[in-house]
């Protein structure tokens, strides 16, 4: 076939995309298939655009490694969607351990968010990533234990202000699905747009398991564009418990078409990043022990079924 990023654009997409990460770009095989933009249409930063990398110390901002993976997609002709500003993970040890009240803390992150969005502007930007537990409430985190939920609101406002043209999302796992974490987004995006906050979109991470996705994918997603926002699948795998066998391979090619055909019969579903496309660079066997085989490349590079299951859910 043509390549995944070509078949989803025919499909009216905007893209299909994977994350990458700055220490893989040493390796020639891996840039040469990430760098087909027939194939991908759009990149992730997975580590340099986080508050560790971005702003180690107060005040202090380093882009040179976010820059490299913004280099690579402007020269490939590729998306780029900035990923994150504010996440309780990744921090540098100053905002954690700062002490900070409530409005020094909204000024710092303020500063953050603009100066990061403004530096790569015109992308789409995980504004807030993690914000709910899973039952649906806030996590309690330096942001918000210090402010309050009304982080995401200077936040988000913060980018606005910073790039009018960016498309600001909140982004979260174990939303897929319907369930207590959805709705707690749902109506977080309803009481922003209730106070005029400007958002654009819900990114669905998409971190699933083998034989274990939702059935209420659509309806879901159907629950966010209602909205008026946009949705996005930012970062899929389908991870198995190891060994892979040809029988898993099979489900995960299901897996992988299921979730592509629900967000292609969403309209407002606008694209698809997986969570790097090779099993050589995936987080998942470092986090969950025994696990994962959850990309569409093999760790040799190879296609796998799931790549054709991607084509056939673009084509559905
Ligand atoms: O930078 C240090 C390096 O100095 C040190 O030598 C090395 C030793 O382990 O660790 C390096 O930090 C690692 C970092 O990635 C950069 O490579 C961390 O240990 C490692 O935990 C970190 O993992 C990242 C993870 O987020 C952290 O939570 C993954 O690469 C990244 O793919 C993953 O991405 C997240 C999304 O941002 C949000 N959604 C979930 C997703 C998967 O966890």
């Amino acid at each position: 076939n043509a390549g995944i990023a070509l078949v989803a654009k025919a499909a009216g997409k905007k893209y299909f995309g994977s994350a990458t990460d700055n220490p893989e770009l040493t390796d020639t095989a891996y840039v040469a298939i990430l760098s087909n933009s027939s194939e991908f249409g759009q990149i992730t930063p997975g580590n340099s655009m986080k508050w560790d990398a971005t702003e180690p110390s107060q005040g202090t901002f380093t882009f040179a490694a976010g820059d490299v993976i913004a280099d690579l997609a402007i020269g490939n002709g590729q998306l780029l969607r900035g990923h994150n500003c504010v996440w309780y993970n990744q921090l540098p040890s100053w905002v954690t351990s700062g002490n900070f009240d409530n409005a020094t803390l909204q000024s710092i992150v303020k500063t953050h968010c603009s100066t990061v969005v403004s530096h790569y502007a015109g992308k789409i930007w995980d504004v807030i990533n993690e914000p709910f537990n899973d039952d649906g409430t806030w996590r309690a985190d330096v942001f918000y234990n210090t402010i309050g939920p009304l982080y995401v609101n200077t936040a988000l406002i913060a980018a606005r202000a910073a790039d009018p043209n960016a498309k600001l999302y909140i982004n979260d796992y174990n939303i897929e699905g319907t369930g207590a974490k959805s709705t707690a987004m749902v109506n977080l995006v309803k009481s922003l747009q209730a106070a005029g906050v400007p958002i654009d979109g819900v990114g669905i991470q998409g971190h699933l398991i083998v034989g274990e996705v939702p059935s209420t994918l659509i309806a879901n997603m159907e629950q966010f564009t209602a909205l008026g926002i946009e949705v996005a699948i930012t970062e899929l795998d389908i991870r198995m418990t190891l060994p892979a066998t040809p029988a898993l391979y099979a489900q995960q090619k299901q897996d992988y078409e299921t979730v592509i055909s629900a967000c292609n019969s969403v309209p407002g579903c606008i694209g698809v990043t997986i969570w790097d496309y090779t099993d050589k660079y995936s987080w998942v066997p470092s986090t969950f022990s025994g696990q994962g085989a959850a990309c569409p490349w093999d760790a040799t590079l190879v296609k796998k079924p799931a790549y054709d299951g991607i084509v056939a859910g673009f084509q559905s």
